[in-house]
């Protein structure tokens, strides 16, 4: 079924207020429907994202024989089929735009008895696969694809795996959960080393579900064959989705927004500490825990922003928040510099070209680096028609710019927004008031 082309039009506007909640979070999401379906007994997963990317894990999982129902607008029931109950698909699985469900699951099918093929859209089928591909073959699964297995579609004969100690050449969460979930199936340790802590959500799960899994410095050691059992799970707020959310209150005059039940996991909050350092308001309030995941409420109100300097460590940390801090940047007194980020890259799109062209579109001073981006701060942008390359956050950054940009932007093809932000516009709107 062909999607129906959306365009969104934007006109500055005069303040934002209010209490927001943002949809659960996405690497949550899919991690809580993967693991659910390796247990014993069910999963139940309350405030889970029903958004493309998340629906397309729950599609596959339904395609290995899963039973997933939906219990409620964002809960499922997840009736785990245990370590060994998964079955041959009898299709190939479609996994539409997301890289998560595509790279994770690729670790979840070496490890099975039984042949699949994987695919998804466009996008996907550009996207480097060969990066999980390396470390699964060693493993012993065979693993054909597109340019000698480097790109979907993929086909995966599975089983028998032998455990490895494997050191990531990236910063990837995508890889390192792929071989922790293909040591799941191995006899013995799986051990991955990051040059550069990312997102942990796999790690922190597979605890909570009852796998023994010990973390020494930067170094992940998984035991085979645990015995998963089914949990709730409350998935936080998407802080991904927040960072919207929190650049806009920054950039909008006279705006005051507090963002409900947020995830604020030290692995993926390096957005509030750049805003921070670039002179945001924002305060963190009622801090806690849910599913063994840190929460907290973000009260972000309207900021004058200075540039900054973003790279090493702190770049996992905040890798996907990039294409709307660089919205920030445009409208930040002085220089912001993004380096150590040619993931960005191979991301849904090319978001180091894309941000580039479509901020100099609306006015801002942007140019691509082979790694990143150099802002000069402008006084204002000016409102033009804008792209997304189909990609959801280049839309919503764009969205974001259109509400401090004079005159009509117009942001072409936000459709993707529903891969990760179902009712991002809404929400918006609802803050007008
Ligand atoms: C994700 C990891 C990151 C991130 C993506 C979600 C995850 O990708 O950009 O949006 O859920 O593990 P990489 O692993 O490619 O860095």
């Amino acid at each position: 079924m062909q999607e129906q082309h959306v365009d969104l039009h934007l006109q500055p506007v005069k303040q934002l207020r209010g209490e927001v909640t943002v949809p659960g979070d996405k690497s949550i999401s899919h991690r809580a429907v993967m693991l659910g379906s390796l247990a014993e007994g069910t999963t139940q997963i309350e405030n889970f994202l029903m958004g493309a990317d998340c629906l397309s894990t729950v599609a596959c999982c339904r395609a290995l024989g899963v039973d997933i129902r939906q219990t409620g607008p964002t809960s499922l029931e997840v009736k785990g089929r245990g370590l060994n109950g998964l079955r041959e698909p009898d299709q190939v699985l479609d996994t539409g735009n997301s890289g998560t469900t595509t790279r994770l699951l690729m670790g979840i099918l070496a490890g099975q008895d039984f042949f699949s093929v994987l695919t998804g859209d466009e996008s996907i089928r550009r996207r480097p696969m060969g990066r999980v591909v390396e470390p699964l073959r060693q493993m012993g699964a065979r693993i054909n694809g597109r340019r000698r297995g480097t790109l979907a579609p993929l086909a995966i004969s599975g089983g028998n795996l032998q455990p490895i100690a494997y050191t990531l050449p990236v910063a990837s969460a995508q890889v390192k959960s792929a071989v922790l979930l293909a040591g799941l199936f191995a006899d013995g340790i799986t051990k991955v080393s990051e040059p550069v802590p990312s997102r942990d959500h796999t790690e922190r799960m597979l605890k909570n579900f009852g796998a023994e899994l010990t973390i020494e410095g930067r170094q992940i050691a998984v035991h085979g064959r645990p015995r998963l059992v089914g949990q709730t799970i409350v998935v936080p707020g998407d802080i991904s989705s927040a960072a919207f959310l929190l650049v806009a209150g920054c950039l909008v005059p006279q705006s005051e927004l507090r963002l409900l039940n947020i995830g604020i996991n030290p692995t993926r909050n390096g957005i509030l500490e750049v805003l921070w350092q670039m002179g945001a308001d924002i305060q963190v309030e009622n801090e806690r825990e849910t599913a063994g995941e840190p929460v907290a409420d973000l009260v972000v109100r309207t900021s004058r922003l200075r540039g900054v300097t973003i790279e090493g460590d702190l770049i996992p940390r905040l890798i996907d928040e990039i294409p709307v801090l660089a919205v920030a940047a445009s409208l930040a007194e002085g220089k912001t510099v993004i380096k150590d980020a040619a993931e960005l890259r191979v991301k849904e799109t090319d978001r180091i070209e894309a941000v580039a062209t479509e901020l100099c579109r609306l006015g801002a001073r942007v140019t691509a680096r082979p790694d990143g981006l150099e802002i000069e701060g402008v006084e204002y942008l000016t409102g033009t028609v804008c792209h997304t390359y189909d990609d959801h956050r280049m839309a919503m950054a764009l969205a974001v710019a259109g509400l401090v940009a004079r005159g009509q932007t117009i942001v072409r093809g936000s459709e993707c927004v529903n891969v990760s932000f179902p009712g991002f516009a809404e929400k918006l709107l609802n803050l007008l008031q």
